[in-house]
């Protein structure tokens, strides 16, 4: 293929690189395409075909449905290594050793306790609010009991910013849910993993010595894994996007929670559960459900198909429902909505209107099953899918200021209205 892009307007032409990615994936550079047309852009809503930086974080083929951190198959990494593992992995770019693995999850643990002052922002909110906005806003109200900066030139002050958040994040996402259900906070202990730490946050009683289940513990930090990056999805673009214009890293992650917390992003986790308990509900007829989300009129979507970019099958998704069977199996639980799910996923799989659009089960249509199986009640799915993608925002973040990426600031066709005159009250 040649390596130039030919563009020609009004007989006029213009020639732009093409650049090549080391999974032979193609991009036509035009970074000089306003310079040298004049104010020419390009039109690209929701950013369909607009690579918006280049990155060594994670590759994703969506045709092929391929995901690797760094090079990592996805499937390698949920069977073989843990979460804090696969977050030190996406962050700085390698596996660590064992003493820098060690040294990490010191480092966490050190920074995990939370300025007794939030809890009385906590105390604001009331017991009803979703935790997802509690947890935007806790994550926000770090920086102002962090004010200091990062030095992002410095990568000892970056390191810090880095093992702080990765140790207060799940001592607020678990507040978040304590304060919901009225329980007495809790601050974890140190002599526990990462994932089984948060689990006792979770669920520890004041009245109840707190033993984990090995299970739940190996399915969560999977999950967890599992979510951890996804390329330049809308909650990373927006951390990605906040962050370019030097905003601190907690800002950045909040603002990142605050998109995720969408039912077209991380949202659908809880609208899949939900739709599902409807359907039982309704008696069970999946099928009236199908005909309702290919009905145009209807704005009802079938919650937990369909992705931007996997058109083929979302290899985290086969992997889950494999996992959602285990964990029931392995806690000997027998849940209806999986039942339904299955056969939802069936008819869906063998409609043509799915077939035709490409439309298959995505991460979110199973992992409610499992977060229900573990406990997890269904407002706190999102925050789950959050404390996973947690190493991917910041990753990523890190990335952008590494690369002294500008500051994003996308232009716009603007179809409005053109000059007019301003026309007094009395005579509109
Ligand atoms: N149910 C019914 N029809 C659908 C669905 C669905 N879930 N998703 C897409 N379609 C149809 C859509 O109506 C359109 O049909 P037509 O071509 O006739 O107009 C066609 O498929 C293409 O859809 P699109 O909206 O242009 O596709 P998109 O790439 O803009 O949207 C999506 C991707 C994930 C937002 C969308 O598939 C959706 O809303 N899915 C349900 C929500 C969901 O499960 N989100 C979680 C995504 S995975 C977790 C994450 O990474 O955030």
């Amino acid at each position: 293929m040649s390596n130039i892009a030919i563009l020609e307007i009004d007989g006029k032409k213009y020639e732009f690189p093409i650049v090549k990615g080391t999974e032979n994936e193609i991009a036509i550079d035009i970074k000089t395409l306003r310079s040298v047309t004049g104010g020419i852009t390009t039109l690209d809503p929701g950013y369909k075909n607009t690579s918006s930086c280049e990155s060594e974080v994670t590759f994703l083929d969506g045709e092929k449905g391929i995901l690797r951190y760094r090079g990592y198959s996805i499937e390698e990494l949920a069977d073989k290594s843990d979460f804090l593992e696969v977050a030190y992995l996406l962050i700085f770019g390698e596996l660590p050793s064992k003493e820098q693995n060690e040294k990490f999850h010191r480092d966490i643990q050190k920074t995990a306790l939370v300025d007794e002052d939030v809890k009385k922002i906590l105390d604001g909110f009331p017991k009803t609010a979703h935790p997802m906005g509690v947890l935007s806003a806790l994550t926000s109200a770090l920086t102002a009991f962090n004010p200091k900066s990062v030095n992002v030139s410095s990568e000892e002050d970056m390191y810090k910013a880095i093992v702080k958040i990765l140790g207060k994040f799940p001592v607020l996402a678990a507040w978040t849910y304590r304060k919901g259900e009225g329980l007495p906070l809790e601050y974890g202990d140190n002599s526990l993993g990462y994932t089984e730490n948060f689990l006792k946050m979770m669920f520890a009683l004041p009245n109840e010595r707190y033993v984990s289940n090995p299970v739940i513990v190996e399915a969560l930090d999977k999950l967890l894994i599992l979510h951890a990056d996804h390329e330049q999805n809308c909650s990373t673009s927006t951390v990605r996007i906040v962050g370019s214009s030097h905003a601190g890293l907690f800002a950045s992650l909040s603002a990142g929670i605050s998109a995720l917390w969408g039912p077209l992003h991380g949202g659908a986790n809880q609208a899949v559960i939900e739709m599902l308990e409807a359907i039982k509900e309704d008696g069970g007829d999946y099928q009236k459900y199908i005909e309702k989300a290919k009905d145009k009129d209807d704005p009802f979507r079938l919650m937990g198909f369909g992705h931007r970019v996997y058109k083929n099958f979302d290899p985290r998704a086969k992997i889950i429902k494999v996992a959602a069977e285990e964990v029931l199996n392995d806690l000997g639980i027998d849940d209806p909505v999986l039942d339904i799910a299955k056969g939802l996923a069936e008819v869906a799989l063998n409609d043509e209107y799915f077939k035709s659009r490409n439309l298959y089960p995505n991460v979110d249509f199973y992992s409610g099953i499992i977060y229900r199986a573990l406990g997890i009640p269904t407002p706190m799915f999102t925050v789950m899918f959050a404390l996973g993608r947690l190493p991917g925002w910041i990753a990523q973040w890190r990335e952008m200021r590494l690369r002294k990426e500008p500051i994003g600031r996308p232009r716009q066709l603007y179809v409005g209205a053109t000059e007019r005159l301003f026309v007094k009250e009395e005579n509109r």
